[in-house]
């Protein structure tokens, strides 16, 4: 059955101090969102593009991709995981939904290639790229802000990315169900895990950063053209 990206791209990305929502930033000659779409749909692997927008998205119309036959919009929600939801009513069940950050532009063919090597697996519904954790953890006090209550262990921490990879009806089903029952979804991942299915961790190259704050454009700039070198 067919692989479908769904992008989430309706938040407003507030902690970037720019004019206008981070994924309409321009990096080189295209914004970040298009960057992003166009890597997802040259994937061979990759069927079509359904991208979630704010309603009032002043700035997407104005973009060549903006009428591309490979690409549908849908209005996104007061979340992510409503954006993401609202992306998924486009698909079959039985399709496979590849949900990426739009915010994530680096990601690499060879990153996806993996990814989707977890549909050949029995142990596992479906899977996510992360990174392990290098840096040591510190909880924060409640008693005193600011302050360290305690070193958490960062022994098997992983640092979830995207691509997240799940068949399309069990996300949608899990999404739904996380949303009754409150848990906190900050990924696909999160609402599978609720769920109890097995998520497998997918290794991932450190390139495909999240662009969330200034100093990351230059950054995702370098890794850009170095991957088209
Ligand atoms: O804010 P953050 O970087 O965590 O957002 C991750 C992704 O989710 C972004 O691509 C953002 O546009 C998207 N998002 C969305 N709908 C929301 C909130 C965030 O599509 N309501």
């Amino acid at each position: 059955s067919s692989v479908v990206a769904v992008v989430p791209a309706a938040g407003v990305g507030s902690r970037m101090q720019a004019d206008r929502p981070k994924q309409y930033l321009q990096l080189g000659n295209k914004t970040i969102l298009e960057h992003t779409l166009l890597t997802l749909n040259a994937h061979p692997a990759v069927s079509r593009v359904v991208v979630a927008l704010s309603c009032d998205d002043p700035y997407f119309p104005n973009l060549p991709i903006a009428d591309a036959s490979w690409l549908t919009v849908v209005d996104g929600g007061k979340e992510r995981a409503d954006s993401v939801l609202a992306g998924l009513q486009l698909l079959n069940d039985d399709e496979w939904a590849l949900v990426h950050d739009a915010a994530r532009p680096c990601v690499s063919h060879d990153d996806i290639d993996t990814l989707l090597e977890v549909r050949n697996r029995s142990d596992v519904v479906g899977g996510i790229l992360a990174t392990p954790v290098r840096d040591t953890m510190k909880r924060e006090s409640t008693s005193t802000p600011g302050a360290i209550s305690h070193t958490e262990s960062r022994d098997r921490l992983w640092h979830a990315l995207t691509p997240q990879l799940f068949p399309a009806g069990l996300l949608t089903a899990a999404l739904k169900q996380g949303e009754q029952k409150k848990v906190v979804v900050t990924d696909e991942a999160s609402a599978m895990e609720a769920a109890g299915y097995q998520v497998a961790l997918i290794d991932s190259n450190p390139a495909n950063i999240k662009i969330t704050r200034p100093a990351d454009m230059p950054l995702a700039a370098f890794y850009l053209q170095q991957s088209q070198q």
